[in-house]
């Protein structure tokens, strides 16, 4: 029998919380209207087509023979026993297990589990955020962070940071930002572009604001495990409120961009509820094969998070010296955590866009340049989580020496 239901006229949607639902128009017409992500973009053309990606954001990938090599016997047993049929949607319970221990007060259902990061920050905005809705974002920041929640139609206010300021985080500026109709604030901690971390006052300041005016806080802690000094770690957004939602991935601290598997996490599980709806119209469940990878690679995150930490720690003093004997050419705030920072070009005159045309073309050494994050300082991301970060470093001293020595 055809049912009128089946009839949507171009334009609607259907209004599923009305008691009988029926179509209601919407501001667009069958296209999703979005900003293109400008640094995405970019990574497109460039990442597998240089020699040095000096501006990468995750850690060096881990070898998958290394990692099955870590699996326990149930793991292994998964992994040799693997049909590749459709998962569990929520995500493989055993993995929401493992993701749950990352944090203090988290159950395994209290865990989704997405295809990435970018899908989780995708369906949350869609789910919590809509017209007469208001957010409040940092910036300069991931794209998707707040370019989705003003495509579904919410109004972002950016709460910008500032070299000047060593990058921090103002809650007092942050705390004016919020109004009635904001429902969510989102934070990248630690933060990319800068490797910002705040300290454990501020951070409680900002999610106990967010706690006393009912706002959703969106933690985004994909780079969380990969502090300096492990004594900065922030308490997750997960446990420090009930609306706090925690972003976690396999791609930066773990080493696993390729297994795209992320999650969120948060005691609010009436919105969890929710999510898990909306990712019926995104990917339904995640890759199996990654989600017992994944599942191993959470197990042995101590011998994970040594050799990402390894890396990291290699990696810095190089650029501690580069930028320390170049100070006429670039400056830098030293991040406190994470795999990337923010330096500038200082030279009067010189422009970062053009520099780092002229570097890529001229070493095969990839910058990933401040205008991409719509940035206008003449800033440029760096990043220090790849095992070539030596020789990238070293075609770049020779560069800018030659340019502005
Ligand atoms: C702050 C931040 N959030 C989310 C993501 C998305 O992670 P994924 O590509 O693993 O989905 C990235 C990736 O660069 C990121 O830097």
């Amino acid at each position: 029998m055809a049912s009128r239901w089946y009839r949507i006229p171009p334009g609607f949607v259907y209004d599923l919380n009305a008691d009988v639902p029926s179509p209601v128009a919407v501001g667009h017409h069958g296209r999703v209207r979005i900003a293109d992500f400008a640094l995405e973009r970019y990574f497109a053309r460039w990442e597998f087509a240089v020699r040095h990606l000096l501006c990468a954001s995750d850690v060096e990938g881990y070898p998958m023979a290394d990692l099955l090599a870590l699996a326990d016997d149930e793991a292994r047993a998964l992994w040799d026993g693997l049909r590749l049929g459709y998962t569990e949607s929520t995500g493989h319970p055993l993995l929401r297990r493992e993701i749950a221990s990352l944090y203090e007060g988290i159950e395994p259902d209290d865990v989704l589990v997405f295809a990435g990061a970018e899908e989780g920050i995708f369906c949350l905005a869609n789910v919590l955020l809509g017209p007469g809705d208001h957010a409040v974002v940092t910036w300069p920041g991931y794209q998707s962070l707040y370019e989705v929640a003003r495509a579904v139609g919410a109004e972002v206010t950016l709460h910008e940071l500032h070299e000047a300021d060593g990058w921090a985080l103002d809650v007092d500026r942050l705390r004016s930002a919020i109004r009635p109709d904001t429902r969510l604030v989102v934070v990248n901690v630690p933060h990319n572009p800068t490797g910002m971390l705040p300290g454990h006052a501020e951070w409680r300041a900002l999610t106990d604001l967010c706690a006393e005016r009912g706002v959703h806080l969106l933690s985004d802690e994909v780079y969380r495990f990969l502090e300096f000094d492990p004594a900065d770690r922030l308490e997750a957004g997960a446990d420090a409120l009930e609306r706090g939602i925690s972003l976690g991935v396999m791609s930066k601290t773990f080493a696993m961009a390729g297994l795209r598997i992320g999650w969120l996490a948060t005691r609010d599980r009436a919105l969890l509820e929710r999510l898990a709806a909306f990712k019926d119209y995104t990917t339904i469940c995640a890759s199996a094969p990654s989600e017992i990878l994944a599942l191993v690679g959470l197990r042995a995150r101590e011998m994970v998070l040594a050799r990402s930490r390894a890396i990291v720690e290699a990696n810095l003093p190089l650029l501690d010296a580069f930028f320390a004997s170049r100070p006429e050419t670039f400056r830098w705030v030293r991040p406190r955590a994470g795999s990337v920072a923010f330096p500038r070009l200082a030279v009067p005159g010189a422009d970062i866009d053009a520099f780092a045309a002229d570097l890529v073309a001229a070493e095969g050494v990839l910058l990933l340049p401040g205008s991409r994050f719509g940035h206008p300082g003449n800033h440029f991301r760096i990043g220090f989580g790849r095992a070539d970060l030596p020789a990238a470093l070293e075609r770049l001293a020779d560069y800018a020496d030659l340019r502005f020595g």
